[in-house]
């Protein structure tokens, strides 16, 4: 019998990576393989992002070439699903434009893609499945997990909070929260499987548990309790929103022993006006008391964040207190995105910053931002860590430390070092920008 193939594109998040496995499970349950030649793929799948315009085009442009690879092998398979899928006028778009897609679906219908991929094959028929709103979870959707040591595991689906700028909320519908014993079942196994990186995901994992309606199933419950599942792995999440950041989660983190010391913090803006308009809920007052409470209860721990640039009616002024937050906070690394319009959402029709000022603004603060991580790598030097052997290259091992730095380990051969596994190694030099270890017995 001749060997089926699949081959699918991840554009955006995390959640997305995850949602990818699943796809994955749903294919492999039909017999399909991965590859990464399009032209040896039976079915491509195109699972997309919306969160802004860059991404959008870019995979427009992506689907736009498959048309010939559509030309050479008529039975391809084209799938796209997704944020970009989920707003119907794209969704239109994307079957009006491109008639090499054959299948076309939104998030809410994700879990169903293998019986629509069952249904294409035996009628042929151009389909478009988008549901306006969220199912209860299904907790039966095969997985293959793709992502190396780490495993990904989701806590809750979509978002309540409404950032004027953003499109989460109408893409992914209200939160939705995992039954907790299904999450601390999924752990256990996946340490028992050997996985020394678990990343729980979650658009605001601080709001878990809202919608159970009882006190024992809070997000900081759920790592207290996920804490206690012995083995050697480092428990990883993300999003947190510092709205809903207590000091209940920083002393569970605090005296943890799996919990990642650390901490992303989209703090978005370092300008009251502006995180109003931008519905967020807190001021920078109250986010710099929780990086003082963070550091002061964790004094080895990292902190990341998110920044949005030239948001709408942002002035010089303004920028600049996002500038000097960065330059007070010394983030371990900043994600920081030029403010891009999404359709339907409030800040799209406020007065928008013109492009060359956002250009400028983002350019400032990530030179900002680089040169601050350069002098944070020092701050590693004579310090020891437990971290995972991610990769060995020729003789060197590159481990991975949980805030996301890598450290060189030279093999002389005597080590017996694995891919996969953790070790305590000791930080002895930064040269090149690189910091360089070897591997200790505590
Ligand atoms: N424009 C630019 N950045 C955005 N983000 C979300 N929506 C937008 C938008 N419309 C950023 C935020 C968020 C991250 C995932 O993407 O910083 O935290
Ligand atoms: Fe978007 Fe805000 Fe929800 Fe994050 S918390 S997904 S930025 S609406």
């Amino acid at each position: 019998m001749k060997t089926l193939y699949y081959k699918i594109n991840t554009y955006g998040c995390q959640m997305n990576v995850h949602e990818s496995e699943k796809i994955a499970g749903m294919l492999e349950a039909r017999g399909y393989h991965a590859t990464e030649d399009d032209t040896l793929a039976d079915v491509i799948v195109f699972n997309t992002c919306a969160i802004r315009d860059g991404a959008e085009t870019k995979i427009l442009g992506n689907i736009g070439a498959t048309k010939k690879l559509k030309k050479a092998k008529p039975d391809l398979i084209i799938a796209v699903c997704g944020c970009m899928t989920q707003q119907k006028s794209r969704a239109d778009e994307i079957r009006a434009k491109y008639p090499q897609v054959s299948i076309v679906l939104g998030t809410h219908n994700l879990a169903d893609f293998g019986k629509y991929l069952d249904t294409y094959i035996s009628d042929r028929h151009r389909s478009t499945y988008l549901e306006d709103t969220e199912r209860p979870i299904n907790e039966d959707v095969p997985m293959y997990r793709t992502s190396g040591h780490n495993a990904w595991v989701n806590i809750m689906y979509g978002c309540n909070n409404f950032c004027t700028y953003c499109i989460v909320p109408y893409v992914r519908g209200r939160e939705r929260s995992r039954n907790f014993d299904d999450i601390v079942h999924e752990v256990e196994t996946l340490v028992a499987d050997g996985y020394p990186s678990i990343t729980l995901l979650g658009q605001n994992v601080n709001s878990y548990g809202n919608d159970l309606h009882d006190a024992r199933f809070t997000f900081p419950k759920l790592l207290a309790r996920l804490d206690q599942i012995p083995g050697d792995y480092v428990l990883k999440f993300m999003t947190s929103h510092p709205k809903d950041l207590s000091s209940e989660l920083i002393d569970i983190i605090a005296s943890s022993k799996h919990i990642s010391h650390t901490i992303h913090l989209p703090v978005q803006s370092g300008n009251n006006r502006i995180l109003a308009l931008m519905n967020r809920r807190y001021t920078i007052e109250k986010y710099k008391g929780i990086v003082n409470e963070i550091r002061s209860k964790i004094p080895d721990s990292h902190l990341t964040c998110d920044i949005i640039v030239g948001f709408p009616t942002e002035t010089e002024e303004e920028f600049m207190d996002t500038y000097n937050l960065v330059r007070d906070i010394r983030y371990d690394g900043v994600f920081a995105f030029m403010y891009s319009p999404r359709r339907g959402t409030p800040a799209s029709t406020m007065e928008q910053v013109p492009s060359e000022v956002k250009h400028d603004r983002i350019n400032r603060l990530l030179k900002l931002s680089k040169s601050i991580i350069k002098e944070n790598s020092t701050n590693f030097l004579d310090h020891d860590y437990h971290a995972l052997c991610d990769k060995i290259v020729d003789d060197t091992a590159i481990f991975l430390l949980d805030c996301g730095k890598t450290v060189n380990v030279k093999l002389d051969g005597s080590e017996n070092i694995r891919c996969g596994k953790m070790y305590d190694i000791h930080v002895d030099s930064l040269k090149n920008n690189i910091l360089w270890g070897r591997k200790i017995n505590l």
